[in-house]
């Protein structure tokens, strides 16, 4: 496969056509009488009109047919994919999930679309207020099927294989440590090489903003000119079969025939459009002195919710770094939080959770649910020498973090380890270690 090219830029003003046809994009208007190569233009709105100019996005496509030839849309049987948040009661506990298996071809063929899995979320489709986390297991390439999603924004975390993803916009190659963002809207059609497993956040309502730096200042963390958009690509392809074009809408799928590729935008402009970023070019600030920042510096991109500084989601990683703090517990102190906290393990092996945490796995804190080091962490960094040393070396994890609390589907229920008697043994022998004769203090 040639190398792909992109345009660098995050929210940038983009403008894209497709070399085999220059001069596609029309010039000094958007809605020229007749376009370029008698092209059609489309727009697409990634938020109301009326919004404030800072967080106005749109896009004009310029395509070879418009979207709106298609046949009706009809129900898609899917039945993983779920926003029924009462499906099983609340439960509190500490979770955590082995790495999902994904099929072999041979045994049954499952791409993108029927391989997301709905594990947790929050909220609600319809008021535009919520997030869901999927899990996507694939074995096969879309074949003359793309999806889009009416409900939200896809932040799509591959853990292993990487994915060709076929926009309206280009084509996007995701690597396992890099992430993408699919919008609200944007039909995207996701090819595989061999199994694929990662994990989606979905956020309704919002889009994803880098964080605000406050004190750190104009550089650090996720650097806006890291984050790649596609230049454009079309294809001028008949589908006497029929091509499926899947809506995600209010929780459910729904299909609709065409007889043409949805991809043939030859030329597109704007600032709604779909980028990818590579975890590896995260500017990691952290502590130089004693103790430890809070884990917001970890932040790569947030959804925000009206409240200011409270967020639907975060999507926070946690890279190799140096560890260098002075007398100080390094690793993740044990904490109760009032978010929910979902974490996931790219490659390597997390600091804080040894056991039962493996790459393609996941665990989930719930909202002021206590979590932290195991015993065996504790106790080995209780006694460390504190020299400088690398953390996290060759590890990539990451959280979606939510001030939403979040509820566990049947499917997250079914699949999860629940925590037995020793896991809970472990912080017992907390108390026995540095107390051995389990006298309360002072006596
Ligand atoms: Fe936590």
């Amino acid at each position: 496969m040639a190398e792909l090219k992109y345009l660098s830029g995050f929210g940038n003003e983009f403008s894209s056509e497709d070399p085999r046809c220059p001069g596609s994009l029309p010039e000094g208007q958007n809605s020229p009488q007749v376009c370029p190569y008698g092209l059609y233009a489309e727009q697409l709105s990634g938020s109301a009109f009326t919004c404030p100019r800072s967080t106005n996005k749109r896009s004009w496509f310029y395509r070879i047919l418009p979207s709106v030839r298609h046949k009706p849309f009809v129900t898609y049987e899917q039945k993983n994919l779920t926003h029924n948040w009462d499906e099983v009661e609340p439960d509190p506990n500490q979770m955590r999930w082995k790495p999902y298996q994904i099929p072999t071809a041979a045994a049954h063929k499952q791409d993108f679309i029927d391989g997301l899995y709905t594990l947790c979320g929050a909220g609600d489709t319809r008021s535009r207020n919520g997030i869901a986390i999927h899990i996507y297991t694939a074995n096969t390439s879309m074949i003359d099927r793309c999806l889009y999603n009416s409900d939200g924004d896809f932040l799509i975390v591959p853990q292993q294989g990487k994915l060709l993803i076929l926009t309206e916009f280009g084509k996007l190659l995701v690597e396992p440590n890099e992430i993408c963002v699919i919008q609200q809207g944007m039909r995207f059609s996701v090819e595989v090489f061999g199994e694929a497993r990662g994990y989606v956040l979905e956020v309704f309502g919002v889009h994803f903003e880098l964080p605000d730096l406050g004190p750190i200042g104009a550089n650090g963390l996720a650097n806006p000119r890291d984050f790649l958009t596609p230049v454009a690509w079309y294809e001028d392809r008949t589908v006497e079969a029929g091509y499926t074009v899947i809506s995600k809408y209010q929780g459910k799928l729904f299909s609709s025939e065409q007889d043409f590729s949805p991809f043939n935008v030859v030329a597109w402009h704007g600032n709604y459009a779909p980028y990818k970023y590579n975890l590896e070019n995260f500017m990691v600030i952290n502590c130089v002195a004693f103790d430890h920042a809070d884990p917001s510096i970890f932040t790569v991109l947030t959804a925000k919710s009206l409240r200011p500084g409270v967020a639907i989601a975060d999507f926070v990683i946690f890279p190799p770094r140096w560890g260098v703090a002075d007398h100080t517990f390094r690793p993740p102190y044990y904490h109760r939080n009032c978010m929910s906290e979902f974490m996931g393990l790219i490659k390597g092996h997390y600091e804080a959770k040894e056991e039962g945490f493996q790459p393609g796995g996941g665990s989930l804190h719930s909202v002021m649910t206590p979590h932290g080091p195991d015993a065996g962490c504790f106790e080995k960094a209780s006694k460390a020498k504190l020299e400088p040393e690398r953390v996290a070396e060759g590890t990539m994890a990451f959280m979606f973090e939510s001030s939403l609390s979040m509820a566990v589907t049947k499917w997250g229920m079914e699949t999860c380890q629940r925590l037995d008697k020793n896991y809970y043994q472990c912080w017992e022998s907390l108390r026995s270690y540095f107390n051995p004769n389990n006298k309360p203090l002072g006596k």
